[in-house]
């Protein structure tokens, strides 16, 4: 057999086949999302997200520890308030549950770096990201409400701010909020290419923010498009962004590799509750192996063209780069 080329000769040992590998992941790019629930002393287990817990701002340090130990630095942080009202007060008051929050990690963790999720659906009565006019979420009201959301978490210390809603024109909102403020040095991670997904079912119940009526597809992106998601992230670095996201991650991997050969600015993929929720559920089934299942799925994002991951799995991955089963 006069074969020339035989690519299982880079395939013969671990060491080799690691020389060879074309993707690579570090611990710093991994980003944990936390709830963080108004209250004293909590700590609930999401039931449809097992192993995640819904914490009070007294008791999220716990969490932060864990996450530090494993050596996962980057936080990103989701409220439930106590009360929600018709625009979502919440989510910009000062005493506000994701405030408090950004004050308490600061206070305890200066070096831990902490994201906040901008967004109203956590905090309004009717669980829409935005200003109801009649049944329609208006964007242009929205805007100032997002804009006030993201000064006050920075204002509590948030390092950057990534704002979820998908309003047309968000990120130009929030810059120019920030800037005027003196914030002109925090970086704005946008969720350019939101789809409307089923795979949220999760993040709902963990966050009490599903709509009261209706759905999110007026303003979250149809699963249909590929091209709309270049157009998002387009209008997004145009508006200012710094980072540019496609959520979810594992059903929008030609998403993820479009827009990192598309823009030069890094690109996060945000593997969703359902994600994890799907990977949860197959293995206490006894299906498939949870491991071997996460490391699969977070390599695939990061070859996809993914620079950062976003991943409720972010302290078993940081582990498993430990170990060597990825890297
Ligand atoms: C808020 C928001 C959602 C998620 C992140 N930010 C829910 C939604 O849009 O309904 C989902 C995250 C997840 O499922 O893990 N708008």
């Amino acid at each position: 057999m006069g074969l020339l080329y035989r690519p299982r000769r880079l395939r013969g040992t671990p060491l080799l086949r690691e020389m060879v590998r074309e993707t690579r992941i570090g611990k710093s790019a991994l980003i944990y999302p936390v709830f963080v629930k108004e209250g004293h002393g909590v700590k609930e287990e999401i039931p449809s997200m097992p192993g995640q817990y819904r914490y009070s701002p007294d008791t999220l340090g716990f969490a932060v520890e864990e996450a530090q130990q494993a050596g996962v630095n980057s936080l990103l942080l989701f409220g439930l308030p106590a009360c929600k009202d018709e625009t979502g007060s919440g989510a910009w008051d000062e005493k506000g549950v994701v405030q408090q929050a950004l004050r308490a990690v600061k206070r305890d963790f200066p070096q831990v770096y902490c994201i906040g999720d901008v967004c109203l659906c956590e905090y309004t009565s009717h669980g829409h990201c935005g200003l109801l006019k009649g049944e329609q979420v208006d964007n242009d009201s929205t805007l100032p409400l997002l804009a006030k959301t993201a000064l006050a978490q920075v204002q509590a210390g948030a390092d950057m701010v990534a704002p979820s809603d998908m309003m047309d024109g968000h990120i130009r909102a929030i810059r120019e909020v920030l800037d005027g403020n003196g914030f002109s040095h925090i970086p704005i991670m946008g969720y350019s290419a939101k789809y409307a997904s089923h795979f949220y079912g999760p993040f709902r119940e963990a966050a009490g923010s599903a709509p009261a009526f209706g759905d999110r597809k007026s303003y979250q992106m149809d699963y249909h498009n590929r091209r709309e998601a270049i157009k998002e992230a387009a209008l997004d670095v145009e508006e200012g962004a710094d980072i540019l996201m496609v959520k979810p991650a594992l059903a929008y991997l030609d998403v993820i590799r479009d827009v990192s050969q598309a823009f030069d600015l890094p690109l996060a993929a945000y593997s969703v509750s359902g994600e994890y929720a799907m990977i949860k559920a197959a293995a206490a089934a006894g299906y498939l192996d949870e491991e071997a299942l996460v490391c699969e799925t977070a390599v695939s994002v990061f070859r996809a063209g993914a620079q950062i991951l976003i991943t409720y799995y972010a302290k078993e991955l940081a582990r498993f780069l430990d170990e060597g089963r990825i890297g």
